[in-house]
């Protein structure tokens, strides 16, 4: 298409990138909230939108001068639109409205899951596709066909915690910092990973559908026990860490198997948050190994949210004719392929 300004706020991470013709990130800026939410553990929508209110004039701003571009150079704009935090999502849909309208260009609302996929797809060797997509994020677990990017099915998902959420609870349980993800996979290395059996959710299940929220409880529970019988010792903290995160890392390896068995397709993105966990990455490409598979990781910093993967699936949507109106809404939850006010 051209040169594509993308907009991302739809949890704590505010973004804008510019991408040329769909693939080359020409600026990603993403300015993060973790000292604010660090203190209670977790996202605080409330203060998350107003941070966003704060910085995304100077977070475009400084896209484009990094870009080196200016706004009329550009040939449209994404932004997410859902689905996510709708205080959040908001404060990036209402600037990009704004602008769209000043400036007099074309505006498209953006699917953040399509969004993760579309990682897979940035960089001078985009995946080809069809292509099978492991989405692992904060939000989102969830096994998808890619026939085109245009063409996506769902094959399973979580039925209660994202992946990521599960990593975040249990590094709160731990007393571990925030966001709790990357520090889990940090202190799982000192750690033993056979030290704790615990449960692996849905492996027994045929089907490709996960379940996290009853491992998060068995966490709770051996610390619950270990605090009763005198504290956790030295070396506990490591060994519940790298325990929990093995069982999450054979759920995801065996459920991805399972999807590579049944659609037979023979490349595989894992993108989203936990893409940049190296144990699920080592995992994963041995398995790929194993099975003579292409596997794709986007570069850690295009893993978790970023406004790059947004301007890649709008330029795709805006070389298709695809335009959204001013009357372009916010989704908390909105199914892939459904985004309103995109098609006017
Ligand atoms: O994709 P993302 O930025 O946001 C959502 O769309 O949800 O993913 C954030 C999630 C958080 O749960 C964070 O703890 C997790 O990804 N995460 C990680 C790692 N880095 C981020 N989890 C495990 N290991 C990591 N290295
Ligand atoms: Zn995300």
């Amino acid at each position: 298409m051209g040169l594509v300004l993308g907009i991302e706020s739809s949890c704590d991470d505010l973004a804008a990138a510019v991408v040329r013709d769909g693939s080359q990130i020409l600026a990603s800026v993403v300015h993060n909230q973790d000292l604010i939410h660090a203190r209670y553990g977790g996202v605080v929508p409330e203060l998350a939108s107003r941070d966003h209110v704060r910085h995304v004039h100077a977070t475009v701003e400084r896209a484009l001068h990094e870009s080196g571009s200016q706004i009329d150079d550009l040939d449209g704009i994404g932004v997410t639109s859902g689905p996510g935090l709708i205080g959040s999502l908001l404060v990036g849909l209402c600037f990009a409205k704004a602008l769209a309208y000043r400036a007099g260009k074309p505006l498209v609302g953006v699917h953040h899951i399509e969004g993760h996929l579309a990682s897979a797809r940035l960089g001078p060797e985009p995946l080809a596709c069809p292509f099978l997509g492991l989405v692992v994020s904060g939000g989102h677990t969830a096994l998808y066909r890619i026939e085109t990017l245009a063409r996506i099915e769902l094959l399973g998902q979580t039925r209660d915690d994202a992946a990521g959420e599960a990593f975040d609870k249990v590094a709160k349980r731990l007393g571990l910092g925030y966001p709790g993800g990357r520090e889990i996979d940090r202190i799982a290395r000192e750690g033993r990973r056979e030290a704790i059996q615990f449960p692996r959710p849905l492996t027994g299940d045929p089907g490709l559908d996960f379940s996290f929220s009853g491992l998060k409880t068995a966490v709770a529970l051996e610390v619950d026990r270990r605090e009763s019988e005198g504290g956790l010792a030295p070396g506990d903290v490591a060994d519940i860490a790298a325990s929990f995160q093995e069982a999450v890392v054979d759920v995801l390896v065996q459920k991805t198997r399972r999807a590579v068995d049944s659609t037979r397709l023979s490349r595989v993105a894992v993108v989203g948050g936990l893409a940049a966990n190296r144990r699920l990455r080592e995992r994963m490409e041995t398995f790929a190994r194993e099975r003579e598979l292409e596997i794709r990781f986007p570069e850690p910093r295009l893993c978790t949210d970023n406004a790059a993967m947004i301007a890649a699936v709008a330029d795709r949507m805006l070389s298709e004719g695809a335009r959204g109106s001013f009357g372009l809404e916010a989704f908390s939850r909105i199914p892939l392929g459904r985004i309103a006010g995109a098609e006017d």
